[in-house]
């Protein structure tokens, strides 16, 4: 089989890297892909992965890609061209494509939606409401006493949601949003929630319509720097799994989660097949959805697929054809852990084209896999090209083996002004 993948991430790193081990690919593309990807090689052939210098929202030239080179199958990695209709165009063409169409992908591309949703269907949710009125959205505000998460509705590059403690806090993040526009047309409207206490976890399911598998937990760490002090970043490190919840536990706050979006879902005729990402907190009164996001989290994907023991094109077939009733998910039971390894300044502004060196050291260390997200070859070298680099992740038998793994191997490479946080998994230490 032909299989192209769409982004340039971690994320799409782990994808490749998994579906790469498949023995019925035959050819694998990335458009556009990253210096990680285009390392990878294939188990059924030995021939290299191929990157395509197409955007993964260019969706015209996408379709021109398909048409010239017909993929049996397409892959998408980001929120984006999923918000912009990517699967919808494709079949359209008559390509097979895995994740949610566009109208399904709004329960990432609109808050609104779906919180409309989540309350509509009885799903554990924060209490809410949606606003696009800055008096009521205030007066609601007050009725939280500006303990509050004031969201723009749209997709804001993961930088639309402010979280407040106070009333004059509140009501200048309601303002922000809804009068100073600050994210454009995605705060045309604003979703208001109480602000939930406890640990954050992150859940994914796999869903083709009517099943939904569900993965282990993962925890993310958002905040830039240790301590979960600094801005809040797309995610610097993740392990897997936590140990919040025990495998009945796990079950059951599942269940109470996807069961009524599912049954939610065919009600209203959302044929949703892909990933579904809760953002989960645990709170005092049982666990609470924040958010969906209709995809694979990054870096959730690299601490996922370094523990799934399926044949990554047989699960996402499934999810395409409706019969993931058929799959069994196995997880190695080792932890694996996620350092994300970023540019200085990140998530402001940093600098590109950093030289990293170190790589190949790297790549020789047991249970380990370094995941390109920002990087570029650049004549024979690899340079960096965004903010998030590299995501250093290691397994082992405990997850104290797979975070010193991560961490000797993040202590081989070197690029200028390389920050990363020292506290990855420590959390998960600590509980366990
Ligand atoms: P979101 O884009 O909705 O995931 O929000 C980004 C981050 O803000 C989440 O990962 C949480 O850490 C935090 N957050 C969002 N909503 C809430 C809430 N209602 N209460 C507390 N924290 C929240
Ligand atoms: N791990 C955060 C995200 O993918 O949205």
């Amino acid at each position: 089989m032909k299989v192209l993948v769409l982004g340039s991430g971690g994320r799409e790193h782990a994808l490749i890297w998994k579906l790469a081990q498949s023995p019925r690919i035959s050819a694998l593309w990335c458009a556009p892909g990253n210096a990680g990807t285009a390392g990878e090689s294939l188990a059924s052939n030995g021939q290299l992965v191929a990157n395509v210098p197409i955007g993964a929202d260019s969706i015209d030239a996408l379709v021109d890609f398909a048409r010239r080179n017909s993929p049996d199958l397409t892959v998408v990695g980001p929120d984006n061209p999923l918000a912009l209709g990517v699967v919808d165009r494709f079949q359209a063409a008559g390509f097979r494509i895995w994740g949610p169409t566009q109208s399904a992908a709004r329960f990432e591309s609109s808050k609104a939606f779906s919180q409309a949703f989540m309350d509509r269907h009885g799903i554990p949710t924060a209490r809410s409401g949606v606003f696009d009125d800055p008096v009521a959205a205030k007066e609601f505000c007050r009725q939280l006493q500006g303990r509050c998460a004031v969201k723009a509705d749209g997709l804001a590059l993961g930088k639309g949601v402010l979280l407040t403690t106070s009333i004059p806090e509140a009501e200048e993040a309601v303002d922000e949003i809804l009068v100073d526009k600050s994210f454009g047309s995605a705060g045309d409207k604003t979703v208001i929630q109480e602000l939930l206490e406890g640990p954050e976890i992150s859940l994914h399911a796999i869903c083709d319509g009517k099943t939904a598998l569900l993965f282990p937990t993962s925890q993310d760490h958002k905040r830039a720097l240790d301590g979960d002090l600094g801005l809040n970043t797309g995610g610097m490190g993740t392990y897997s799994p936590t140990q919040y919840l025990d495998p009945a536990q796990l079950e059951s706050v599942g269940r109470a989660i996807l069961d009524p979006w599912i049954r939610g879902c065919i009600e209203e005729g959302i044929d949703y097949r892909g990933i579904l990402y809760p953002g989960v907190i645990l709170t005092q009164q049982g666990p609470k959805v924040l958010e969906f996001n209709s995809r694979f989290g990054d870096p959730e994907t690299q601490v996922y697929l370094t523990r799934l023991e399926n044949d990554l094109l047989d699960v996402l077939e499934a999810s395409v054809d409706g019969t993931l009733d058929r799959i069994q998910l196995r997880w190695s039971p080792d932890p694996s852990v996620c350092v994300v390894m970023a540019s200085g300044g990140y998530p402001g502004s940093y600098a590109k084209g950093r030289k990293i060196t170190g790589l190949g050291e790297a790549a020789q260390l047991p249970s380990t896999k370094i995941f390109h997200a920002g990087t570029a070859l650049q004549c024979d070298d690899v340079v960096t090209t965004g903010g998030r680099v590299l995501g250093v992740t290691a397994w082992g038998p405990t997850l104290r083996d797979a975070r010193e793994r991560a961490y000797r191997a993040v202590d081989t490479i070197q690029f200028d002004g390389a920050q990363w946080r020292r506290d990855i998994a420590c959390k998960g230490l600590e509980r366990s």
